[in-house]
């Protein structure tokens, strides 16, 4: 892996904006080569009818078009585009990359991944690729020049889509290839095989390596491998992934520099560091996969869209996928009940999206995916699916009054990829100790409250933020641990939590109290740490006397400068200091030692926004959890979204009355009624 390519490919700035001039894109994967060209004809009238102004063509479709080595078949392609591009249909032009065809695994056997065990994986899926096998670098990146070469300059084309969801079903590959790259980027790392050794501290348990050959990726092992080892194959995975995606975006914009560039994320998806990936790309886009039968799918969809939007914060954000109703990969497969993907899909707009995708547009008739909902499903436009579509393409067609409104928020959550994957890694005082699970912790009460989350990396620039939230963060650099401590001391209010600043980057124990470079802030001194029996919930007094719950975890405090606002009070460990608020500079840090539940966290927001007026106490939801509460500003206007994920009608109060609805362009005074999936857009001048 050659960093050079990566910098010679950078676009700086990003070009997206170009693609949301005017409206919001509204479309989905379409793959045409599944069908006959009556059927091409028959759809493109049908995308009219829907309003549908984007679709993705090609993301699997190498074997068509190099049915056999150097074999080459564009036409099919052009033709569709032509057909596209007739009825005014933008096409984002995907990159086949993912897939690669049968005759690329059989004659080149070296290009297929290994798994943890040393098996080679065999095709008839997808994904079925290493992507440092040189073999399969040379024939995607051929498959892209020729793709780029052929069709790259048909007018259709308003956006490049690299490869599929990178990593998604192989994320480790533990091939020949890829030890042998893990060994030089180690020694680009770090320099010296000494260092290496320094770093994962491999005098523990006689794992001293003499010579860099002896070092492999972290494989099957008896027990706990090294976790200084997985934490840097880790990193080093997600930059191979990294340095392919950048190859095909490299060819990309040789030939069409003026079009935009994505790949489709996954949100909060572990294996790739996506912080890293997003200042690379032109247009940030995500895969959203709402569980109906999930309850807590509207909280967990709107932070995955919080931190997709996120991830560069100058850069326009869309929706590449999402399933009009239901999907086929879990074990019971709920659709989407009526007006459930017009709701998420606001949900979306309201956190800043500009474009709606589907996958796909069509039900497939064969192979894995058949039981997909498609956007026109087995039944046709008989589906109820295809009304609602229809419908909710016209109305988006009536809102380019949000256009570059953008998302407010005043509060942000740091976190890191490398703090994830150290922090996951076995051997843990609490290995269930999940990170999602932390983030959703501190991210639901805000939901709940209206509030609205941007996520940060650590390193990131803090000072416009009223509170910034730091949920387990275990690993933290030194520079990473000033910016947050500046933010403090600048003014800024930071909720820490338990296990946080354990770790240096190369996962090396802070010695000392635990919090390492973040320990002045916590106002006491973390002297040790005990998980909790899994059922086991703990007493919290507060300063006032009342009572509320802990569970997981609990830090062993002593008193320092800070005010203890709650104490543990039942168990062994009654006495000690459960909740902190420590001044510090112009600052204040409120630290939690424990897993406090809705109620305790409540608390700890409540007097949060006491200190910083700008997060008003009327951003509370009126119907916490069901009402979900976004606001986006532009030049001259607010636009306040509502949107009712619960199953009741439910009345609700704007944050400041008067204004217009966009979707009924009814004039809204203060409260007003929403029916159960219900949206509402009110728009009023600035104050
Ligand atoms: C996505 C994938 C699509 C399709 C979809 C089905 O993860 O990118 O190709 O498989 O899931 O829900």
């Amino acid at each position: 892996m050659s960093r050079a390519v990566i910098a010679e490919a950078r676009h700086p700035g990003g070009n997206g904006g170009v693609l949301f001039s005017s409206r919001i894109r509204y479309g989905g994967d379409y793959n045409p080569e599944q069908w006959s060209r009556n059927i091409w004809v028959e759809d493109i009238k049908l995308m009219a009818e829907a309003g549908v102004n984007l679709v993705t063509v090609g993301v699997f479709s190498w074997s068509m078009l190099e049915p056999s080595e150097g074999q080459f078949c564009f036409e099919w392609l052009r033709d569709v585009l032509d057909l596209l591009h007739a009825s005014k249909i933008g096409v984002d032009l995907a990159t086949p990359t993912a897939s690669p065809p049968p005759w690329v695994s059989v004659d080149y056997p070296e290009s297929l991944p290994v798994d943890e065990r040393g098996v080679r994986y065999r095709h008839g899926s997808r994904q079925h690729l290493c992507v440092l096998s040189p073999d399969y670098r040379r024939l995607a990146h051929r498959i892209v020049e020729q793709l780029a070469s052929e069709v790259g300059d048909h007018e259709a084309i308003e956006l490049f889509h690299v490869h599929n969801e990178y990593a998604n079903h192989v994320p480790f590959c533990y091939c020949p290839q890829h030890e042998a790259a893990f060994r030089a980027w180690l020694a680009r790392r770090y320099g010296s095989l000494q260092e290496v050794n320094e770093a994962w501290g491999t005098t523990f348990w006689s794992q001293r390596y003499s010579s860099f050959e002896q070092i492999i990726p972290p494989q099957h092992t008896p027990t706990w491998v090294n976790p200084g080892q997985q934490l840097d194959f880790r990193r080093f995975s997600s930059d191979a992934f990294f340095n392919a995606f950048q190859d095909e975006v490299g060819v990309l914009r040789r030939t069409r520099p003026d079009v935009p560039v994505t790949t489709n994320l996954m949100g909060l998806f572990e294996p790739l560091d996506y912080f890293e990936w997003a200042p690379w790309l032109d247009v940030l886009s995500t895969d959203n996969y709402p569980n109906p039968a999930d309850p807590d799918a509207p909280v967990n969809s709107a932070m995955h869209c919080d931190l997709v939007r996120s991830l560069n914060k100058s850069l326009p954000w869309m929706v590449m996928e999402q399933s009009p109703g239901r999907v086929n990969w879990q074990m019971r497969n709920v659709a989407k009940r009526p007006g459930e993907m017009r709701a998420y899909s606001y949900q979306a707009i309201a956190r800043g999206a500009r474009g709606l995708l589907f996958f796909q547009w069509r039900a497939s008739r064969s192979g894995a995916e058949k039981f997909a909902s498609g956007m026109v499903g087995h039944s046709g436009t008989k589906s109820p699916v295809w009304s609602e579509i229809v419908a909710l393409g016209h109305e988006l067609g009536g809102l380019d009054a949000i256009g570059e409104a953008v998302v407010m928020a005043d509060v942000a959550i740091c976190f890191s990829w490398p703090s994830w994957w150290a922090m996951e890694a076995p051997c843990q005082p609490l290995n269930e100790l999940s990170l999602r699970n932390q983030l959703l912790w501190v991210y639901t009460p805000l939901y709940r409250r209206g509030v609205t989350v941007d996520f940060c990396r650590p390193d990131e620039p803090l000072g416009n933020y009223r509170a910034v939230l730091v949920p387990s963060l275990y690993l933290i650099s030194p520079a990473e641990a000033a910016n947050l401590v500046g933010y403090v001391f600048g003014g800024g209010t930071a909720v820490v939590t338990f296990w946080s600043g354990i770790v240096d980057p190369i996962d090396r124990v802070y010695l000392g109290t635990y919090g390492g470079p973040l320990r002045g802030l916590f106002g006491g001194e973390v002297v040790d740490v005990t998980p909790l029996p899994d059922t086991e919930q703990v007493d919290l007094e507060w300063c006032d006397g009342t009572t509320t719950k802990a569970s997981t975890w609990i830090d062993l405090i002593d008193e320092e400068d800070g005010e203890v606002l709650a104490r543990v009070s039942s168990g062994p460990w009654a006495g000690r200091p459960a909740v902190l608020r420590a001044r510090r500079g112009a600052g204040c840090v409120f630290y939690l030692g424990t897993r406090l539940d809705s109620a305790g966290l409540a608390r700890v927001f409540d007097a949060i926004f006491d200190i910083a007026p700008a997060i008003s106490p009327e951003q509370a939801s009126d119907k916490p959890g069901l009402v979900e509460r976004v606001v986006r500003r532009d030049r001259e206007f607010d636009f306040e979204f509502l949107i009712n994920h619960g199953p009741r009608v439910e009345t609700v109060t704007l944050l400041e009355p008067d204004g217009t609805e966009l979707l009924t362009r009814a004039h809204v005074e203060r409260s007003f009624v929403l029916a159960p999936q219900g949206v509402a857009i009110v728009r009023r001048p600035r104050s």
